[in-house]
């Protein structure tokens, strides 16, 4: 949507050069537009869409090998109904094949998501992307000796997210992948186990670390200009009895990203924490310097992260972004939590844990039941009269975006559903502050069979489901009849 974002720019530069457009004024105007273009683009990227039509990059840097079955058997793994059984996970993957999984899987992200991709999903209008990103993407957090994960994501992350920023196309970082496994037996998690570690003092730390690196490449890393916000947890477990310490983790996740940000110089509206003005302009020195502002947890995690960040700083060639001053023109990062009802049980409510912008992640998918009856009145009636945006602004999880959902149905869905349930969808959930389809797309070949026809963005869009502009509907009466 560059567009939407340029407009942006009009009220402020006819304020800023007191002038509106006259036809004598251009030359001039025109250079001060580029200037104040270059210098604003940072921030313009620091913000939402007035509505999010987003699409998830899945099975790019955290693979699930059902979304392309025919290449995931050429780079060596495996197809089972037990996915803890077999080669079906990058963990499995880099456990069998230590001395050439980092190739295979170069290969894997390069072809998966690249400059057509990206191309593609301009041509259908797509604002937004949220990417799915293991821990081990930062990789001195991967402890070598009991966990194997390919390397090298970070340079494809640099280099994707630079070619969405050339786009105009915004991104949400998504911590899908969360260290120790936050959920059992998916293949999401890059890990098929039911040993599910990821509530523990031990790995909350190491998602911080994580956390902590993440905001600091998305200040100081140019090529990170398309990140608006970072995403704490990807599908906790839903039973909140079974997830102990997550609600002073959302807080510990917030209060890291502000802590990072602060010590940038960006304007954070945290009451009552104030950083002293530093002489260093080394980002990692000043990192050090501010942590005594900061609680045990979170000062722990930025001193955990400091000698992290020094290597993927000089891995990535920034040595030079490091230098900074103290007084920053970036806006602070969304966070990102999934709202408090994908839980039960007593859960955290995020919003206790918001300082500055946030944004709030509600999934829903009818295919693997629990939410209508499997016919096609069932599901209509279901979406038709959807609660769940009112619902979560009655407890402050408010923007909320639905940031996974497609069009997959537990019965054979014929064409005319398809039309219907694309639209019923898109109108459910721009009620909220958009979507974000899942996926992209996915494999087309034999193995995978008519997979593409509900789960792939760009094959729906191909076939009709989804209208080429995404901000319109095929038929805007489509809930009439439904609604109770
Ligand atoms: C939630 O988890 C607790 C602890 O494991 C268990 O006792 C309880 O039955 C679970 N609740 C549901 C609805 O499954
Ligand atoms: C910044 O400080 C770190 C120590 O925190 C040091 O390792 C690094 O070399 C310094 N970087 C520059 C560019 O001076
Ligand atoms: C859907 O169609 C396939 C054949 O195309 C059939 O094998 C399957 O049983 C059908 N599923 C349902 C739920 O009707
Ligand atoms: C939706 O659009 C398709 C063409 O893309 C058309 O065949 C279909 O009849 C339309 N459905 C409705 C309900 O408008």
């Amino acid at each position: 949507m560059k567009n939407a974002q340029r407009s942006d720019l009009w009220p402020l530069k006819s304020r800023l050069l007191g002038l509106t457009c006259h036809s004598m004024y251009l030359p001039m105007y025109y250079i001060f537009y580029v200037s104040l273009f270059s210098f604003l683009s940072i921030s313009v990227h620091a913000r939402l869409p007035s509505k999010i039509y987003g699409v998830n990059l899945g099975s790019w840097l955290v693979l699930e090998s059902w979304m392309l079955p025919a290449e995931w058997i050429r780079m060596g793994g495996q197809q089972c109904s037990d996915c803890s059984q077999c080669i079906a996970t990058e963990f499995a993957f880099a456990r069998a094949y230590p001395d050439t999984v980092d190739g295979i899987f170069n290969m894997h992200w390069s072809s998966w998501f690249n400059e057509d991709d990206v191309h593609d999903l301009m041509e259908v209008g797509i604002n937004t992307v949220r990417i799915p990103l293991g821990y081990w993407i930062v990789e001195a957090l991967v402890d070598r000796k009991t966990e194997f994960y390919p390397r090298g994501g970070i340079h494809q992350l640099k280099r994707g997210l630079r070619q969405l920023k050339d786009s105009g196309i915004i991104a949400i970082l998504d911590h899908h992948a969360l260290p120790g496994v936050q959920t059992p037996n998916q293949m999401f998690t890059g890990r098929c186990t039911s040993d599910v570690e990821f509530y523990t003092d031990y790995n909350y730390r190491r998602a911080l670390v994580w956390t902590a690196v993440m905001t600091a490449l998305s200040h100081l890393d140019p090529d990170f200009g398309s990140v608006v916000a970072i995403e704490a947890v990807n599908e906790p477990i839903m039973n909140a009895t079974q997830t102990p310490g997550y609600g002073d983790f959302q807080k510990n996740f917030v209060q890291v990203v502000r802590a990072v940000e602060l010590t940038l110089g960006i304007d954070v509206p945290w009451s009552g924490t104030k950083i002293a003005p530093t002489d260093t302009t080394n980002f990692t020195v000043a990192l050090e310097e501010s942590l005594p502002n900061f609680t045990p947890e979170v000062q722990s995690a930025l001193l955990e992260a400091v000698p992290i960040l020094v290597e993927v700083i000089t891995e990535l060639a920034l040595d030079s972004m490091t230098r900074f001053s103290p007084h920053s023109s970036r806006e602070p990062l969304y966070t990102s939590f999934m709202d408090i009802n994908w839980q039960y049980d007593n859960p955290p409510n995020p919003s206790d844990a918001q300082i500055g912008p946030q944004i709030y992640d509600n999934h829903l998918y009818y295919s693997f039941g629990g939410v209508a009856d499997p016919n096609e009145q069932a599901y209509l009636e279901s979406i038709c009269n959807l609660q769940r945006v009112q619902a979560d602004a009655a407890l402050g999880n408010s923007p909320l975006v639905f940031g996974e959902w497609g069009l997959s149905t537990q019965f054979n869905a014929t064409d005319e559903f398809l039309y219907k349930w694309a639209d019923a969808q898109k109108l459910a959930y721009t009620k909220g502050a958009g979507w974000i389809f899942w996926n992209f797309k996915v494999e087309i070949s034999t193995l995978a069979g008519d997979l593409a026809r509900q789960w792939s963005y760009l094959e729906g869009v191909k076939l009709g489901f989804l209208t080429r502009d995404p901000s319109k509907l095929n038929d805007t009466n489509v809930c009439d009849g439904y609604i109770q």
